[in-house]
């Protein structure tokens, strides 16, 4: 199976409707990469890596270094799905050109096929310069979790007449500057409704709609590694209780003595 491209994953998208849609998920380490990879599209590593792999309590901290690190990671253990790397905050929002310097460490360093940065109408020159410059630009509007001290939290937006209309500007923009495709995040259903509808690029929701061209979740969050999450997240997996269950008895083993047993030790053959 070759790597879907941006032009293929582009192509999904026909007359501003998605009949198949678009399957992503996060991914920040090279083994989950290859377990995720055979059943998406698209494997998004997130700056949500800091609070899920660094435990820092938002977004905010997280470095150019650590994107690509994880980024390289992600690209290594996948060959089916395209990679998008996450432009962290700090690392683009002065302007277009620290956007391409921070882009092409992105693009050069890790493999990705692309960038996802946050923003709307404020974002479209860079989108612009970016896109003409060979880099594909996911954007990334609704809920921008960068955004969070002038958000005031992680609530849904869009609740206010005047939100909603800002929101599809925004989207409008970010389709407008060259944008492959777009991620809306924690609307009211109706915005992502006629967001979906509004541009002709793909557009993936996560506490959005399903009839967006796709969803993405945080896959910790999918697999239950978290206590507390959104409430747009579904939990297909318990993995916090099976990690907890195999901690617990490893330790009883260990207090008992009743590991390693025979089959794990090395000894001289007879
Ligand atoms: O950082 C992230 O994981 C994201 C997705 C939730 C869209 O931006
Ligand atoms: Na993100």
């Amino acid at each position: 199976m070759k790597r879907l491209t941006v032009p293929a994953i582009q192509r999904r998208k026909v007359d501003g409707r998605t009949a198949d849609p678009l399957v992503m998920l996060t991914a920040y380490t090279a083994r989950q990469a290859q377990l995720l990879d055979p059943h998406c599209d698209m494997l998004l590593v997130g700056d949500s890596l800091g609070q899920v792999i660094y435990g820092l309590p938002s977004t905010l901290a997280v470095t150019l270094d650590m994107m690509i690190a994880h980024g390289a990671a992600v690209v290594r253990g996948s060959y089916h799905s395209l990679v998008l790397v996450d432009m962290p905050f700090g690392a683009y929002e002065a302007s277009p050109a620290q956007a391409f310097a921070s882009a092409s460490r992105i693009m050069a360093e890790t493999g990705a096929a692309g960038v996802k940065l946050e923003g709307g109408v404020a974002m479209a020159e860079t989108i612009a310069f970016l896109s003409q410059r060979g880099i594909p630009v996911m954007g990334h509007v609704g809920l921008t979790p960068q955004a969070v001290n002038a958000l005031g939290g992680y609530g849904a937006r869009g609740k206010s007449k005047a939100e909603h209309a800002k929101i599809v500007a925004d989207a409008k923009a970010v389709a407008d500057a060259g944008a492959f495709g777009l991620v809306i995040e924690g609307v009211m259903e109706e915005i992502a409704v006629a967001v979906t509808d509004s541009v002709a690029i793909p557009v993936i929701g996560i506490g959005a709609s399903a009839r967006c061209d796709g969803q993405v979740l945080v896959t910790e969050d999918m697999l239950g590694m978290f206590d507390r999450v959104p409430r747009f997240v579904k939990r297909f997996e318990n993995i916090a209780a099976t990690i907890s269950a195999a901690a617990e008895q490893y330790a009883a083993d260990v207090r008992a003595r009743s590991f390693p047993t025979e089959e794990q030790v090395y000894r001289p053959k007879k």
